[in-house]
């Protein structure tokens, strides 16, 4: 293979990392339920790790109040009403009645 087509190659693969990587990130996100309070839980909920370390569980709203606030303690930056908006969103579409993650999604 001649140096530039082996260049070129080599490019396509990257960007077809690329883009499968923001794919997948993309059809993540819609496996949230829509709702109030979505777009805030995804915006401060996936600063630190994949939003799915919290929708893979299944809380009452007592566990997911403990939780939220306890993500404040290690440094998520957010006010109170939106944590309260967070809880919502989780007791709402992630309780303990919902089907485990990964099978109705
Ligand atoms: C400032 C960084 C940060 C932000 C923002 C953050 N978290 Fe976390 N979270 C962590 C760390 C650190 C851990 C522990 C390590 C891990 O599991 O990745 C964690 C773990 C978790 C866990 C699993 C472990 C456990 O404690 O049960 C859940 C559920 C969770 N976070 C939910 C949330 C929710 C909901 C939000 C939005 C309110 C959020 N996180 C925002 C830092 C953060």
């Amino acid at each position: 293979m001649s140096g530039l087509l082996r260049f070129a190659a080599l490019r396509l693969a990257a960007l077809g990392t690329i883009l499968f990587t923001a794919s997948a990130i993309a059809e993540d996100t819609t496996l949230y339920p829509p709702g109030p309070g979505r777009e805030v839980f995804i915006r401060i909920c996936t600063r630190c790790h994949e939003a799915a370390n919290a929708t893979k569980l299944r809380l009452t709203r007592r566990q997911w109040q403990g939780k939220v606030y306890q993500q404040a303690d290690r440094g998520a930056e957010v006010s109170g009403e939106e944590l309260d908006q967070i809880v919502d969103y989780l007791a709402k579409n992630f309780s303990p009645d919902k089907p485990a993650a990964g099978l109705g999604k």
